[in-house]
């Protein structure tokens, strides 16, 4: 899982391709490399480390030219390292390749292309392309391209430069994120969008097994068959600036705090004000004949899921499932054709939900995507998709793709439940009411939070701390748990209220740090239950609670009050307590909060 870049054009590649890099280091930042093409040779520079060691690395080296490729590494095959960064050369240094992705039958190529006399100096699965591409070369590099790939098995996006043609980038993907981007006299390669929105706006997404040839005056597109294809040009809607910082510390905490747009944009139009639901192009009509639902995804966009399938039967009474990705694909789930299957996806890219995503579809089921990366693959491969609109999310731990993922689960519900009278029609309209002015709400959450800090303090010495809720309040704390251990380290776990005397609470002793989550009014004195049973064994116990629980919230050694809200809802304003504690816990720890170790924010391998 990396990021790869490319640039042809008028100007000096060296620091675009850096700037771009920047830009994409959420895929990876284990290593880093560029390769400039100029007066007939290919120069590259890389390092283990950040682009910024790039930077320091390349400042005083000559690097010119003004074609170039670059990539930034999280390793699968070959520990990070100088050699096995990328760009990865053949023998004469004549063609230089980054990818991003998984060669699975590398191990078979090394020893096809060994035989050949063809020397690997790295433990990557990747140097085989540059090998391989030299192998076919008979003067076009496109052919070569073209046969090189037909013999790669995997998941790949790669850009390929050569000296013999240094007019162009070649690239492909299969399975993995690619995008073009347009500008005047000079064109752009990338794994994403943020990558080249300083320079255009205008990009084109590339399908599986299309094979992009970019030079400074144009691109040209072809299939497999070397037939072109013709390509719409997108205008991509969030700028540049929507891509960075803006004036927060770190990606998370600006992130956090867009989550009211995100989910506002995420409603609009969806719900209208005479309180029809519309759910983009799905109709009633194709749901004819669905008597169950399936949901799939990994991670938050899991967690999500665990919301979706609450809401979905209490407001639509069709029964629903949730279930991992990476679980479902490898035990021949019970699915057919009158099965929905909704794959959650924040990057649109995650191996493990499109490979379940391929399985629905193999075993004859209608697929719904929700992801937030419009011309993803699992957005390009499903029947219907359904985007949320929270922009690019560039920390590693989900929050706003999560709030956006929760409403579009909401609207589905809401969805379902029309014309089914389970829920009386005020009572639904209550809820659409609510959902399309809950961002208000959300800001006044933000508002209320500022105690947040002090508890951080006092929870960043710990070394576990549980989650505790019933309901939708544990499907929150499931969230909360993640983000606690994802970006602070602090060893945390979730669990249903119910099951603490079942085995977690002989976890509990003096000390114990527990976080309750408790909205649900029909369901708080038995929370209340719990948190006394924790705190009769020591614990200290924070609590979760809306602004007119005040009443239940006599247990808790500390609150975190959130405003009322009609109850199904309130998942989308109880997370956000949970994502400023792990939030203020990590960076009080001095913690990487935006890059957590071990972590990449795409995983688009198993
Ligand atoms: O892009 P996806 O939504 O498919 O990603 C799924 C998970 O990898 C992702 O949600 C992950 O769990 C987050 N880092 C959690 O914050």
């Amino acid at each position: 899982m990396c990021g790869i870049v490319g640039y042809v054009g008028k100007n000096q590649a060296k620091d675009i391709l850096m700037t771009g890099l920047e830009k994409l280091e959420y895929r990876g930042y284990d290593s880093a490399g560029v390769a400039v093409c100029e007066s007939g040779s290919i120069n590259i520079s890389k390092v283990k480390g950040r682009i910024s060691d790039l930077r320091e690395y390349c400042a005083n080296s000559l690097l010119g030219g003004s074609i170039g490729i670059g990539h930034t590494r999280w390793a699968t095959h070959g520990e990070p390292s100088k050699v096995n960064s990328h760009p990865h050369f053949n023998k004469e240094k004549s063609i230089a390749v980054v990818h991003n992705g998984i060669i699975e039958n590398y191990e078979t190529l090394i020893r096809n292309l060994t035989e050949k006399g063809y020397e690997f100096i790295s433990q990557t699965d990747t140097e085989v392309i540059p090998h391989l591409i030299d192998y076919y070369y008979k003067g076009d590099l496109l052919d070569a391209v073209i046969n090189a790939t037909k013999k790669l098995e995997g998941s790949f996006a790669f850009c390929v430069i050569c000296i013999h043609q240094p007019d162009r980038i070649i690239a492909v993907r299969k399975d993995s994120p690619l995008i073009i981007g347009v500008g005047n006299r000079e064109n752009f390669i990338a794994s994403d969008i943020p990558a080249v929105l300083d320079k255009t706006r205008n990009v084109y997404f590339v399908n599986d097994m299309e094979f992009a040839v970019v030079k400074k005056d144009g691109v040209k597109i072809y299939d497999e068959e070397k037939n072109t294809v013709e390509h719409k040009l997108h205008t991509v809607a969030f700028d540049a600036q929507s891509a960075e910082k803006g004036g927060y510390e770190h990606f998370m905490l600006k992130e956090i705090h867009e989550q009211a747009r995100a989910v506002k944009d995420t409603v609009c139009g969806r719900i209208k004000s005479d309180m029809t639901v519309i759910f983009d192009k799905l109709t009633k009509k194709h749901l004819e004949g669905i008597n169950q639902i399936s949901i799939v995804a990994c991670g938050t966009a899991y967690h999500a899921g665990v919301v979706g399938k609450y809401v979905i039967e209490k407001l639509a009474r069709i029964s629903a499932c949730v279930e991992l990705a990476s679980e479902f694909k490898y035990r021949n789930p019970i699915i057919d054709d009158k099965t929905l299957v909704i794959v959650i996806s924040q990057s649109g890219e995650t191996a493990d939900t499109l490979a379940a995503l391929r399985l629905a579809k193999e075993k004859g089921s209608k697929v719904l995507a929700i992801t937030n990366v419009v011309g993803s693959t699992v957005s390009r491969e499903a029947d219907f998709v359904f985007y949320t609109y929270a922009g690019p999310e560039i920390a590693v731990a989900s929050t706003k793709a999560y709030t956006s993922q929760l409403v579009a689960m909401y609207i589905f519900a809401l969805f379902l439940a029309d014309e089914k009278n389970i829920i009386s029609k005020n009572e639904l309209d209550a809820i659409k009411n609510e959902l399309l002015n809950i961002s208000d709400k959300i800001e006044k959450t933000l508002e209320n939070l500022d105690n947040i800090k002090i508890l951080a303090e006092k929870i960043c010495i710990q070394n576990d701390v549980y989650y505790l809720g019933r309901g939708l309040d544990y499907a929150v704390s499931m969230e909360g748990s993640l983000k606690l251990k994802e970006i602070s380290y602090i060893h945390s776990e979730s669990y249903a209220g119910g099951e603490l005397k079942h085995g977690p609470i002989a976890l509990i002793e003096e000390g114990t740090v527990v976080v309750a989550v408790s909205t649900n009014k029909d369901l708080a004195s038995k929370m209340d239950s719990n948190i006394k049973e924790v705190k009769a064994r020591g614990a200290y116990v924070l609590g979760v609670v809306p602004e007119d629980f005040k009443d239940f919230s006599g247990s808790f050694d500390d609150v975190l009050y959130i405003p009322t809200a009609n109850e199904i809802l309130y998942p989308i304003l109880s997370v956000i307590p949970l994502q400023l504690l792990a939030y203020y816990v990590a960076v009080e720890k001095n913690c990487d909060v935006d890059k957590p170790r071990n972590l990449a924010k795409s995983v688009t391998v198993e």
